[in-house]
């Protein structure tokens, strides 16, 4: 075997088992809680996966250009100022920002591992596949795993970068985040840094705009979820009959998608056994994207015991990277 052979390791710690069970604890909570909620990280099956990646083209949803083009000019900076071998990705998804890490800790010359994390197999070994073809010598450790809950399972070895892209730390509400952040501390050590993608407060006009998109493709997004809790806990909800609301929650900072019942309906969830009653016009929170400002996610940051090493804002003032050491 030449030496520059990539590896391919899956690594699962999550059976069908304990995603059925993860599933049913959420849906029956936030179906039974008053106003009903469920939670964001069920929008993503195959087809959730692929509209979300649509979202990331709309014209009015500027995270995932904003973000790229901060990786654009100063990937090179962020390799160089971590000295990373190890690319821990948190919720991995597509690979597009990735190969941009990837492609400088390469040219640094630090690169070893790759441990993409995502609560999906699938699209997990499809992103992982894609990388090992395209970076000889590299070892992809694929984790499956849900990174709120299994912080502590991630490989402890090499000199590791935990990447977490995107502004996906908004869907966390402020304590739940506060936890994370700590635990996430608590895995790290010397050497080790944290790079954290956050969507900054802006025009609410724009932010409302990026989750409420002309072509309605958000609006499926929104109702995919719908669909899920359908296929998988035999519910027969109508999606149709539910609109799309996105609204911006000035006191907390973060936008909230809904979900809203456009007349009296009784829903059955048989895998759960349970019937849930909306009202015409009720409401269900399907997620919060919180928007952060600066010297609140710095304070969160230090507040968790990281410290600050670099911090890149777009030109447009619209979304920050933020690399942290312990
Ligand atoms: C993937 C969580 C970063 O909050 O902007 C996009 C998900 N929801 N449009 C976000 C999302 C509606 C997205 N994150």
């Amino acid at each position: 075997m030449p030496v520059s052979q990539s590896t391919l390791h899956v690594i699962n710690h999550l059976d069908r088992d304990y995603l059925r069970q993860a599933l049913e604890h959420d849906v029956r909570t936030g179906l039974t809680a008053t106003p009903k909620w469920l939670p964001p990280k069920w929008f993503y099956d195959a087809t959730g996966s692929e509209l979300f990646s649509r979202i990331t083209r709309l014209p009015e949803y500027y995270p995932t250009r904003r973000e790229l083009a901060i990786l654009r000019t100063r990937s090179a900076d962020l390799a160089a100022a971590s000295g990373a071998d190890t690319l821990v990705e948190l919720g991995s998804g597509t690979s597009e920002k990735t190969v941009l890490l990837l492609d400088a800790l390469a040219a640094a010359g630090t690169l070893r591992t790759y441990t993409p994390v995502d609560v999906d197999a699938v699209t997990l070994a499809a992103a992982a596949r894609r990388l090992t073809d395209r970076f000889p010598g590299l070892s992809v450790r694929a984790v499956c795993a849900d990174f709120e809950r299994h912080l502590a399972l991630l490989p402890r070895t090499g000199r590791r970068m935990v990447a977490f892209l995107g502004g996906t730390i908004g869907n966390l509400e402020p304590a739940a985040r506060q936890v994370f952040l700590k635990e996430l501390r608590a895995t790290l050590r010397r050497g080790d840094t944290f790079l954290l993608g956050a969507d900054l407060v802006k025009d609410t006009g724009r932010l409302v705009a990026a989750y409420d998109d002309a072509a309605g493709v958000t609006a499926a997004f929104n109702r995919n979820v719908l669909r899920v809790v359908n296929r998988e806990l035999d519910a027969d909800f109508v999606p149709e009959e539910f609109a799309h609301v996105a609204l911006y929650d000035e006191r907390h900072d973060w936008i909230e998608m809904r979900l809203r019942a456009g007349r009296d309906m009784r829903v059955r969830v048989g895998g759960l056994g349970l019937d849930v009653e909306f009202a015409a016009g009720e409401e269900m929170r399907t997620e919060i994207s919180a928007k952060f400002r600066p010297e609140g996610l710095r304070a969160e940051l230090v507040a968790a015991g990281f410290t600050i090493h670099r911090r890149y804002t777009d030109p447009a003032g619209d979304f920050t990277l933020i690399l942290a050491g312990v």
